[in-house]
């Protein structure tokens, strides 16, 4: 079977510092794959290869088995790749639905003369627009702050709305970047109850994650990058007795 996505010795460098070396990677569709690793290990940079903001200096990435190297941002998004990133982007001076919204005019392709004259067409497509922005709102737990200035959103719940933004461009894969990042132990726990369902959406889910009982729990299969290098990947099972990751990162971890 074709994989959802698959990268073939993915490599990236940033003058002499090889920050991903030679990584091959495959997700089914409705998997859940967790990138792992200590800092400076190369996970955000691969993130920024699949989702077109570095161009990869060698190697190749496949959606459904279509060469999509190299391709834009947008590009990568229209084909149903969505992120959030480590360091939150939003609007901040936007509402927390207008967030949404703009995700998914951003996405859609809309022409400027239908915007102009307000056609009943464009007038009935904003309508449902917003009911889907409502749908997405409402998926992460956040209907009822909708009319908020997303920037007054506790840290956690601005978290939850990158992830209805990314929902908004209607992927089949989600890259998340460290969507645990900065939270408290229940928020987590409710981080995993969110991607799980996102998961039983139907979407592949491609997680980068420190949080090591969080990523045990919920993946189906987890790589290892260490200094850019791929040391182990497979089941979670074997991958935490793998001596090369114990070593090289594990065993740093206290509550592992
Ligand atoms: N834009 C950049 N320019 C130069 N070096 C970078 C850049 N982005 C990342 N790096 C370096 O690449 C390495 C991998 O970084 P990163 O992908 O952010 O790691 P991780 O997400 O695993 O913590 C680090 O040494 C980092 O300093
Ligand atoms: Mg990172």
């Amino acid at each position: 079977m074709t994989p959802l996505l698959e990268t073939r010795g993915l490599s990236k460098s940033f003058g002499g510092l090889k920050a991903v070396q030679n990584v091959d990677l495959r997700i089914d569709a409705n998997r859940i794959v967790s990138v792992i690793g200590p800092n400076g290990a190369g996970k955000t940079t691969f993130f920024n290869c699949l989702s077109g903001i570095y161009r990869p200096e060698s190697g190749a990435i496949l959606l459904d088995g279509h060469n999509i190297t190299g391709r834009k941002p947008h590009q990568v998004c229209r084909r149903g790749v969505a992120r959030t990133f480590q360091n939150i982007r939003l609007f901040p001076e936007m509402s927390v639905l207008e967030n949404v919204l703009v995700a998914q005019f951003q996405h859609r392709s809309m022409s400027p003369l239908r915007l102009l004259l307000h056609t009943r067409r464009f007038r009935e497509q904003e309508k449902t627009s917003r009911e889907e922005a409502y749908d997405f709102l409402e998926f992460v737990g956040l209907e009822k702050y909708a009319d908020r200035v997303s920037s007054s959103l506790a840290y956690g719940l601005q978290r939850r709305l990158e992830i209805a933004r990314a929902l908004a461009t209607k992927p089949r894969l989600l890259l998340l970047d460290e969507p645990a990042a900065g939270m408290n132990p229940q928020e987590t726990i409710e981080m995993v109850q969110l991607i799980s369902r996102i998961r039983e959406r139907g979407l592949a889910i491609l997680l980068i994650e420190h949080h090591m009982k969080l990523v045990m729990t919920i993946s189906d299969d987890i790589l290892v990058l260490d200094h850019g290098v791929p040391i182990a990947s497979g089941a979670p099972k074997e991958v935490c007795q793998n001596p090369q990751v114990i070593k090289a990162y594990l065993g740093e971890e206290s509550d592992f």
